[in-house]
């Protein structure tokens, strides 16, 4: 088994041709989660799977399965996957590469005739960007027990269009219940989406855990009034209070280092007309630290700080929570699988832990769970510019296959 390589050409073509769907000019792709384009990505997911012979379910979340049959089809299967949906500006490999690794581990185990003791799946999870419906990570948190159906199914967009609706509309919403069946194991493929592993100049990042991470959603509102006539010492200006507070995140953010990142990505200012004060802001949060201590103290400095500030500028404040997901502390035996395939192909490697969210973060609830970083250049990611190299993620797809592989057989 050692000796067999996945096709690495294939594997780039494949990433390649997903990669059209949703392209952009600047070489990176939009494929926002349940839109046309979203349906597009799945059925050509769908189509290859089907040609390489697997069977196809699809659960109530639009969670997608492919499944290539063990010799014992009774056993759990060991499932791979990722998602196929993107940032606005995102790039062509972010989840995608671990869709479509999957799909390669199973192509070369056609290639090659083999035949795994345990069913081999690879998966799709529904909007893990959590851009277009927030949180993060919904469909494989469904899954996994962390919410219900009825939550994840009304998740809506900013133009309030639920993920039921969506998925109903671009003919995804399965029948399969959500969850409630074993997996032997689960793995994920993924750049890393940072700087490290090209830093180091290692081929491999063993994943060891995954950073907590807490989302908010905050409202200031204070009175839209003329640009001109309204002098300043009366004014009460959301987007004033609102830049405070994006202030203190970054100092939070910074203040919380080596490794905490605080972030604002998204704002909307009303009514947005040059010569109107902002009378209400609506903006995000995104919080993280691989520490949950930490990350508490975080939290704590977030909600005091942007409480003063509103007080200050005399603006009503409403400040949620939308979500929380614990630091994650992956499987021993799958992470030791992980490192063992990649000292057997002589790979270099470090262990790390991932900055971003994955939908393993959650399967590791229900699941022996890891992931395989490969390096991605200059460590960017959810940009248009997001690239990796061929060789690269050829190696960590050789990596999948051996560790999947092995689990399958054990
Ligand atoms: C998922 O892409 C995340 O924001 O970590
Ligand atoms: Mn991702
Ligand atoms: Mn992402």
């Amino acid at each position: 088994m050692k000796d067999i390589r996945i096709n690495k050409q294939r594997l780039w073509d494949t990433l390649m041709e997903m990669g059209e769907i949703g392209g952009t000019e600047k070489g990176g792709c939009c494929r926002l989660a349940l839109t046309d384009l979203d349906r597009q990505g799945r059925d050509l997911f769908v189509r290859w799977c089907e040609e390489a012979g697997c069977t196809i379910t699809i659960d109530k979340m639009g969670n997608i399965f492919a499944r290539r049959a063990g010799e014992d089809d009774s056993l759990p299967p060991v499932v791979m996957g990722s998602h196929l949906d993107t940032q606005p500006t995102g790039g062509k490999f972010d989840g995608v590469y671990g869709v479509l690794a999957g799909l390669e581990v199973i192509r070369t185990l056609n290639d090659n005739n083999i035949k795994t003791r345990a069913p081999i799946e690879a998966s799709v999870w529904t909007n893990e960007e959590g851009s277009r419906f927030p949180p993060a990570m919904v469909s494989s948190g469904v899954f996994a027990g962390e919410f219900d159906l009825e939550y994840g199914l009304s998740r809506a967009d900013l133009d309030g269009k639920t993920m039921g609706e969506e998925l109903e509309r671009i003919g995804y919403a399965g029948d399969l219940d959500v969850g409630g069946r074993p997996f032997k194991a689960f793995f994920e493929a993924h750049i890393e989406q940072g700087p490290i592993l090209e830093d180091e100049g290692k081929k491999i990042g063993v994943v060891t855990d995954a950073q907590g991470q807490r989302w908010y959603e905050l409202t200031l509102t204070g009175q839209e009034s003329h640009a001109g006539p309204t002098p300043m010492p009366i004014r009460r200006d959301a987007l004033v209070g609102a830049a405070r507070i994006i202030d203190m995140v970054n100092r939070i953010g910074m203040d919380h280092q080596p490794n905490a990142c605080a972030t604002v990505g998204l704002v909307q200012v009303f009514p947005n007309s040059r010569n109107v004060i902002p009378g209400q802001v609506f903006f995000t949060v995104d919080i993280r630290h691989p520490d949950a201590k930490v990350l508490e103290q975080m939290d704590q400095a977030l909600r005091e700080g942007a409480e003063r500030i509103a007080e200050d500028g005399r603006l009503e404040m409403d400040f949620k929570q939308i979500w929380h997901s614990p630091p994650v502390p992956f499987d021993k035996d799958c992470i030791a699988s992980v490192r063992k395939a990649t000292e057997a192909l002589g790979f270099s490697y470090r262990e790390m832990v991932s900055g971003a969210g994955h939908d393993a973060c959650y399967i590791s609830r229900v699941a022996p769970t890891s992931m395989v970083f490969v390096p991605c250049e200059d460590g960017i990611s959810h940009n248009e510019a997001e690239r990796a190299s061929p060789d690269d993620l050829a190696a960590g797809c050789d990596v999948l296959f051996l560790a999947v592989v092995q689990h399958a057989n054990h």
